[in-house]
């Protein structure tokens, strides 16, 4: 199984990669802007796998032409998996307050992950296989007041899942879109200093390789997200804008 991890760092890329390795030898090739943090993963993956090949590629996540080297020659061997994981959730009232980290949120969280998403999209289309799985979250099902910036990126991630499912439909291309809720890594740290409830990371990745191998097109992750997001999309404007979340 050969499989390309983009923001390999991210905690729940990296439990998927154990859940990988584990059941089988793997291929893996991780993708991530820190080389030692993402080296320091590779050590532990060969560990627990030493019939696994883990390799570690660095580069600038916004950089298209890099990207598009990097799928090219990624591809040149068959790819089964690539998941796109990477992402940042700053406080939406930093957001709202600095211009800067409101482009920086867009950038990371949409424009970057459509880049890879279409360079890869090209390559496994022209193998005619492979999976395309992409990490959006439930904070895209509707605007907020509380993360309306990253929300708004993810649901981005998600029309774009869409079009790229649509176009890819004849292929043998599948393209799969996990919709985490709060789950608890480095990105949710705030979340847990306050009490909230988070999912623990390798529920979220056990769901997510499995849907990755069924090739299901979106699910969330815990699938408990479902029912509360239905809930929360329709709820009518004047109850929605008067709770406080
Ligand atoms: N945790 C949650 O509650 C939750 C809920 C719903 C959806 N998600 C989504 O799940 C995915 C994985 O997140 P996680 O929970 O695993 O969080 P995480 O452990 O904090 O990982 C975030 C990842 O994004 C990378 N990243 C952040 N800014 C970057 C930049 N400017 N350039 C390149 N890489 C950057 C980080 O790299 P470094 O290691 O170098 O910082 C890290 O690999 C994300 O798409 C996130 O939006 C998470």
């Amino acid at each position: 199984m050969r499989i390309v991890v983009i923001g390999a760092t991210s905690g729940i890329a990296e439990q998927c990669c154990r859940l990988w390795v584990q059941r089988e030898a793997c291929d893996l090739l991780l993708v991530a802007r820190d080389g030692a943090k993402a080296g320091r993963i590779a050590e532990d993956l060969r560990v627990r796998s030493p019939a696994s090949t883990v390799e570690v590629v660095t580069l600038d996540f916004l950089d298209a032409a890099a990207i598009g080297r990097l799928a090219a020659e990624a591809a040149l061997k068959p790819i089964d998996i690539v998941l796109i994981a990477h992402g940042m959730l700053p406080e939406q009232t930093r957001v709202q307050a600095d211009l800067g980290l409101c482009r920086d949120t867009i950038e990371i969280n949409a424009v970057s992950p459509a880049l890879f998403a279409e360079a890869f999209a090209h390559h496994l289309a022209q193998a005619g296989r492979g999976t395309l799985a992409l990490i959006g979250s439930v904070a895209g099902d509707r605007g907020r007041k509380a993360n309306y910036s990253y929300g708004a990126c993810k649901g981005f991630v998600e029309r774009y899942a869409e079009g790229l499912e649509h176009r890819l439909a004849s292929s043998g291309v599948r393209v799969v879109l996990i919709k985490p809720g709060p789950t608890d890594t480095p990105m949710a740290a705030s979340y847990k200093a306050r009490g909230v409830k988070l999912a623990s990371v390798e529920e979220v990745a056990r769901i997510s390789v499995r849907g990755i191998d069924a090739g299901r097109p979106m699910f969330y992750a815990p699938p408990r997200w479902a029912l509360i997001m239905l809930i929360v999309r329709n709820l009518p404007r004047f109850v929605f804008n008067r709770l406080n979340i």
